[in-house]
């Protein structure tokens, strides 16, 4: 208790402890929407060296924190530096976003291996940079993309909207499918439990195209399974380690997903019903779940008093829970700073 006692107040909600305030931090808070990102990104070169540079990663991971009070920040670094350390050729193109060699032949799979064991040592270091930067009442978020939505882009080569070589690829080959997501499980829990070991207070696990598994009937096997083995075994080693989820726009099935994924937070997007999803939740008193989001991120774009309206509706829905203030998804990169602004005043306005 002393040791939560002194933790943030992020922390606190996510071990179900009340706090005056409802805790804000936004995915994809730093990013190219801040002139002081840019120009470090700039400097880097190009993106993936800037993720792969310790100094320059820790330095924008905290830019966030120095414009705005927030009560979190999360480890800038991206999902796809799994495939990467797999030798999958990553690169990101401007405009387009990121591109890698696409699985092609089952053989792909059963041959795939992290090159280099200290590759992604980089990303830890920018952790106890971090860490050793940040005061105590901000909390230091540490990531990974779920199996099932880095397999998507490692077959389909590319982001998509319908993923369709991936889908056909585990129609034909779902043994093979579901060796690729078991090997990614594996890769993914032990960088998850390094980024805790380097400094994480807290770990959010990313599913954002669980939609497509939703879709085509296998969300409980390429999703809920895999998220919940990662949680299983981080829990193993740091029970008290939360962890956040993020089946993006798995709307109905996010019950089954927190019904059957131990998580400790559940992280919804925009387009989810909120009174409903509570409604059907919180029938489960046992357990002590927070929920965190939900603002459309094109609202925060538009700013404004629709803008205040939204965040304080938000607010009011979720104030019979846990709750933790973000978005539905990323920061638009043209959003104006003065939105982020009235957002973060909004929500320490806003009273119960
Ligand atoms: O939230 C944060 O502030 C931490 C940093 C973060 C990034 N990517 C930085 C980034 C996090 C948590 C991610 C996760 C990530 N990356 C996800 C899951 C969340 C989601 O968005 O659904 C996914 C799917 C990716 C893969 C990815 N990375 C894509 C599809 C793109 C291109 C889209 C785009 O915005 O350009 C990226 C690039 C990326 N990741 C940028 C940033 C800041 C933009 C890079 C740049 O400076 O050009």
């Amino acid at each position: 208790m002393d040791k939560l006692n002194k933790s943030s107040d992020f922390i606190k909600k996510l071990n179900g402890i009340k706090t005056s305030n409802t805790p804000i931090w936004l995915m994809r808070q730093a990013g190219r929407y801040l002139p002081e990102y840019r120009k470090i990104r700039k400097e880097a070169g190009s993106f993936l060296n800037l993720c792969m540079n310790p100094q320059l990663s820790a330095e924008v991971t905290l830019q966030p924190l120095k414009r705005f009070d927030l009560d979190a920040a999360i480890i800038f670094s991206d999902i796809l530096t799994i495939p990467m350390a797999c030798n999958r050729d990553l690169k990101f193109i401007e405009n387009e976003g990121p591109s890698l060699k696409p699985i092609k032949h089952e053989s792909e799979v059963y041959d795939l291996e992290l090159k280099n064991k200290n590759f992604l040592e980089p990303v830890y270091e920018c952790l106890n940079i971090v860490k050793s930067q940040l005061s105590s009442e901000r909390a230091l978020i540490g990531f990974a993309g779920a199996p099932f939505t880095i397999a998507a882009y490692m077959i389909e080569g590319k982001g998509s909207n319908n993923f369709s070589k991936c889908v056909s690829f585990f129609n034909n080959y779902e043994k093979t499918f579901t060796a690729l997501l078991k090997k990614l499980e594996i890769f993914i829990s032990n960088h998850l439990i390094k980024q805790i070991e380097a400094g994480a207070e807290a770990v959010q696990i990313f599913d954002s195209h669980a939609k497509i598994a939703v879709q085509e009937n296998k969300f409980k096997n390429f999703c809920i399974e895999p998220n919940n083995n990662i949680v299983k075994k981080i829990k193993n080693k740091y029970p008290n380690i939360p962890i956040i989820g993020f089946p993006r726009n798995a709307d109905k099935l996010y019950v089954d997903y927190v019904n059957n994924v131990s998580i400790d937070c559940l992280s919804i997007d925009q387009n989810t019903n909120i009174n409903k999803l509570i409604d059907n939740l919180i029938i489960n008193k046992e357990r002590n779940i927070c929920f965190q989001g939900n603002l459309d991120p094109e609202i925060l774009l538009k700013g404004g008093s629709n803008m205040v309206n939204s965040v304080n509706n938000i607010l009011d829905k979720f104030s019979s829970v846990n709750h933790i203030f973000n978005l539905g998804h990323g920061v638009i990169k043209e959003t104006p700073i003065k939105n982020i602004d009235l957002l973060v005043k909004t929500v320490r306005e806003w009273k119960k």
